[in-house]
């Protein structure tokens, strides 16, 4: 397929938005993969780009060591769009210069057009755009003209045609930039005359046909756990390798209310995917017993689930193919702006261990898609809403919402409340407005007057956030008669429940989950 042939290849030199220059290109319906700035230019050849884009990032290209691509980059004959740090790169590679600078521009500015070009065919002459940088271009170089100005920057936007190097101060990648999507898109159709085919449809073809090159005849298992991902994931390789996929669904007695009913009636009745449904709820209770630290309640969960995995992996027989439901960005390797290694917040119970210690051959069909591709792809294959649109669900599940002692009275009691919160959400037509919406159950008890009766029982606390990639968050603004109607609910329907808080904590300081 053409477009898979020729991808747009998006150099990454640290830009906190490379990630999202991607996304914006698949959004013109053309595949974008990002590799790191130092890329050998072998490997960028093999990769047969249709075009490259540089990302921004937050260095100078005159400060000692700053990120550079291999220069014969502009010999590839492919075109090239640099943006923010990209083109003061044009500059001072090819014979321009970049004037240092203590002060930046941050912020909206206007665009005004020079020259006529397919770069902002269709675009507005004037145009709003949003700058964010500090050095500046002042000499072009050789050949290059300029296309836009503002008000600061007389080199906002510039070219050099007949080599097909094209280059923007601002982001266009970003929503500030309103017309940012078109000039994408004019880059990509206009000046590199790549077509607009890249679409789901398209991925599930080619996607089918490299399962299959992959797995042979050979069996294949896959953890599924309800979540979008794996389900995804798990329907995928179903529609490629019908009988040779066996899902496990690990019931660890964590789950929100429901849960496990559900992923049998879609998958097994709707699906009639090799289901074996593995009811663990006792042993992992039993491991939970007095354990109170969170961390230690990771360990614990992540630990037994694989134990219990691996019984079933052997109980079914001769499997070779592990499936997962790994997605894009935990797996470009990003330019860290900062560099050195990050704290570790909390232990994430996922199934990468698993794949070693078994020694199974990985499969990974969603490797290449971001979560909103997912989701797609999801209904692309006919997952109903409810999958597809839930959501997020930690692996440890409730396990680490149940702040203090996991017993089965208090998982329930948890249970109830986080099912009567979701509701109320649906029903005020609030739940695709939020990212996440949690129940916690305190290990707080509190005095109450309930039917002219005394009660001394828990707190629980709810959460809802905003967030686009549940690295930061913000507290979800709840009309008040929605929050009335849920503690309300709660406090009447549940019984070991008699006082609700509502968390206003953004992420950070606080993360999402309590544990
Ligand atoms: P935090 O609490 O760190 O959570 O702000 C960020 C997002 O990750 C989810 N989460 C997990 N997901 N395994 C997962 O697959 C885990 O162990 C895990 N812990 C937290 C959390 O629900 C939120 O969406």
């Amino acid at each position: 397929m053409e477009a898979e042939q020729h991808p747009v290849v998006v150099l990454d030199f640290g830009a906190q938005y490379s990630k999202l220059i991607a996304r914006r290109v698949r959004e013109s319906r053309v595949f974008s993969l990002i590799v790191p700035y130092d890329t050998p230019l072998d490997a960028l050849r093999r990769l047969e780009p249709g075009a490259i884009i540089f990302s921004g990032g937050p260095a100078s290209v005159h400060a000692p060591g700053a990120p550079m691509p291999d220069p014969g980059v502009f010999e590839l004959g492919v075109p090239i769009l640099g943006i923010c740090y990209g083109v003061q790169l044009f500059a001072h590679m090819l014979g321009g210069k970049v004037r240092r600078s203590d002060k930046r521009e941050y912020g909206i500015a206007h665009l005004a057009r020079a020259g006529a070009g397919p770069l902002f065919q269709s675009v507005q002459p004037q145009t709003q755009v949003w700058m964010s940088h500090g050095d500046a271009i002042t000499d072009l170089p050789p050949g290059f003209e300029v296309l836009g100005t503002t008000e600061n920057c007389p080199y906002a936007a510039i070219a050099d045609p007949a080599r097909k190097l094209y280059g923007v101060q601002f982001h266009p990648e970003v929503v500030h930039t309103p017309e940012g999507s078109a000039i994408l898109a004019n880059f990509l159709h206009g000046v590199c005359g790549l077509a607009d085919r890249w679409t789901m449809g398209s991925f599930v073809e080619a996607e089918i046909e490299r399962i299959r090159a992959q797995a042979g005849n050979r069996h294949v298992l896959c953890a599924l756990s309800g979540g979008v991902d794996s389900s995804v994931t798990a329907v995928l390789i179903h529609r490629a390798l019908g009988d040779q996929l066996t899902c496990v669904f690990v019931n660890n007695g964590l789950l929100r209310k429901g849960e496990p009913e559900l992923v049998q009636r879609v998958f097994r009745d709707n699906f009639h995917i090799d289901l074996r449904y593995a009811n663990a709820e006792d042993r992992f209770l039993a491991a939970l017993a007095g354990v109170t630290e969170p961390e230690q309640k990771r360990k614990i969960i992540g630990n037994l689930f694989i134990e219990v995995f691996e019984e079933e992996a052997r109980a079914i027989g001769d499997v070779e193919i592990l499936a997962q439901g790994t997605l894009y960005p935990d797996v470009i390797e990003s330019v860290s702006a900062t560099g050195g290694p990050s704290v570790t917040i909390k232990s994430h119970h996922n199934v990468g261990g698993l794949p070693d210690k078994m020694h199974l051959e990985l499969l990974e069909p969603l490797r290449e898609l971001f979560k909103d591709e997912v989701r797609a792809l999801g209904r692309e294959l006919g997952l109903p809403e409810e999958i597809v649109g839930r959501h997020p669900f930690p692996g440890p599940g409730l396990g680490v919402r149940c702040v203090g002692a996991v017993t089965r009275e208090r998982l329930d009691t948890l249970r109830e409340a986080d099912a009567i919160f979701i509701e109320e959400i649906k029903r005020a037509g609030l739940y695709h407005d939020i990212w996440q919406a949690l129940v916690c159950l305190l290990p707080v008890r509190s005095v109450g007057v309930q039917g002219d009766e005394r009660s001394y029982e828990e707190v629980c606390s709810l959460r809802a956030v905003t967030s686009e990639d549940a690295m930061t968050a913000d507290w979800f603004r709840f009309p008040p008669e929605v929050l009335q109607r849920v503690a309300n609910r709660i406090c009447n329907e549940v019984r070991h429940i008699n006082r609700v808080l509502y968390d206003i904590t953004s992420k950070p300081p606080g993360t999402i989950e309590w544990e």
